[in-house]
């Protein structure tokens, strides 16, 4: 038997189909070649003598991902929220953000940031940094270093943003982006370079054209944001008059999806010929709904995405989210989506606790291959939960505690975590 194989055990829970979790009591779990091998209820004779690590009646679940995050606003988390978004990124995020320029300052918050997301249950992230290169590498260098799998944005904006926080031409900005792509490519293996262009506002069509030279030429997939905020919808259609809607103004560059792999943060307001194009050109949608809350922009129609069948994941989008926990995001968009049925829309009716779950790892997971489920072949990231605290394992189903446990976690109560068959602790 091949020496990285390794067996886990435990109470069992992940989802292969949106809306279904799959359990089992006191599984066992096989990793071989950093992928899953099966789930068993007793393990196969030709599993014997493989070491079992036994985590007892704690639950076993595949690693989160979060799929919209911004690293350089986690020092502000929890505060200035106050304003919608277009005031709030002039008035708190676009200050923050041009503190990195200062490789020192860069390199203290980026720590704090890495730490925390190595702590909690996230295996894969998709990153936003700064439009500086040398605190993005710093950021990246701290992520490889890590163990987790992640995408990371040097961000691209040339237009609309204070002198300070502004690239000198959409030429320097693709030209800086490319000299990037090109160090990371030789520095790292699990830390990815993904094209970020901030949103259509930041980016001179200029930008996007060469934006899209530099994606065909090394094969990138994109990460931006999409109809989060009435305002930004209606400044997005002044800029782009050409544009049918707003995620045209992203299509009409060749950025959004088709032969561009691309997530969208948000989605609030989009209409039906957005939801169309982003379904024809298979787009992830990042639904981040304690950001939505919190900068005031809406609630999405999450349940109409998934209707339609389009790709959708979760996000923390930290600071306009205030937490790195998907667990967190997934009980918010419980509660968010029964608001939007009350209030908005009771044909679209809530999200079940099993449907957030399949959001966060294999719904998201998809963007990094086959990632986010313990199905065969599915890269092995598991995360194991102590909930002891709050849910007697004799007295409620798994179904059941994993529910309490998008409630009732902290940190402390995670207390191992694999990546791609890497354990990150134990
Ligand atoms: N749109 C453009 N930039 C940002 C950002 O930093 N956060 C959020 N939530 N939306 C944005
Ligand atoms: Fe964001």
């Amino acid at each position: 038997m091949n020496p990285s194989t390794f067996i886990v055990r435990g109470d069992i829970c992940y989802s292969e189909v949106c809306g279904e979790l799959k359990t089992l009591e006191r599984g066992y779990l096989v990793c071989e070649n950093g992928l899953v091998e099966g789930v068993y209820g007793s393990l196969p004779e030709r599993f014997a003598g493989i070491p079992v690590r036994d985590f007892g009646r704690q639950m076993i679940i595949p690693g989160l991902v979060d799929l919209h995050v911004h690293a350089p606003q986690y020092s502000f988390r929890g505060t200035h929220m106050d304003l919608e978004l277009l005031d709030w990124l002039n008035r708190y995020t676009f200050p923050e953000e041009s503190k990195y320029a200062d490789e020192d300052y860069a390199r203290k918050r980026y720590t704090v940031f890495v730490n925390d997301l190595r702590r909690g249950a996230t295996t894969r992230a998709c990153i936003f940094g700064t439009l500086h290169v040398p605190a993005t590498e710093i950021l990246m260098d701290l992520l490889e270093q890590s163990g987790l799998r992640t995408m990371v944005g040097k961000v691209n904006m040339d237009r609309n943003a204070p002198d300070y926080l502004c690239e000198e031409s959409a030429e320097v900005s693709a030209q800086d982006t490319v000299e990037w792509v090109k160090d990371c490519r030789k520095r790292y293996r699990n830390t990815k370079p993904i094209l970020t262009p901030r949103f259509t506002p930041s980016c001179t069509d200029a930008l996007m054209e060469n934006l899209k030279k530099v994606q065909l030429r090394y094969g990138l997939p994109l990460q931006s944001h999409l109809s989060e905020n009435l305002s930004e919808i209606e400044w997005v259609k002044e800029l782009c008059p050409e544009a049918e809607f707003y995620g045209d103004a992203y299509d009409r560059f060749g950025l959004f999806g088709a032969d561009c792999p691309t997530i969208m943060a948000h989605c609030v307001y989009s209409d039906e010929r957005e939801i169309r194009r982003m379904k024809e050109n298979g787009v992830f949608v990042a639904h981040c709904p304690e950001s939505n809350m919190n900068v005031c922009s809406g609630i999405a129609p999450v349940r109409r995405f998934l209707d339609e069948g389009l790709h959708v994941g979760m996000g923390s989008d930290v600071a306009g989210g205030t937490v790195l926990s998907i667990f967190t995001a997934m009980m918010h968009a419980i509660q968010a989506s029964k608001l939007r049925w009350r209030l908005v829309d009771d044909s679209l009716k809530p999200l079940s606790a099993a449907e957030v779950f399949y959001l966060g790892t294999k719904g998201g997971g998809a963007f990094f291959g086959k990632v986010g489920s313990f199905e065969p072949g599915y890269e092995f990231d598991a995360v194991v939960l102590d909930d002891s605290r709050h849910s007697a394992p004799c007295e409620y189903s798994i179904a059941d505690r994993l529910e309490r446990f998008l409630y009732f976690h902290q940190e402390q109560d995670i207390k191992a975590k694999y990546v791609a068959g890497e354990e990150l602790f134990c």
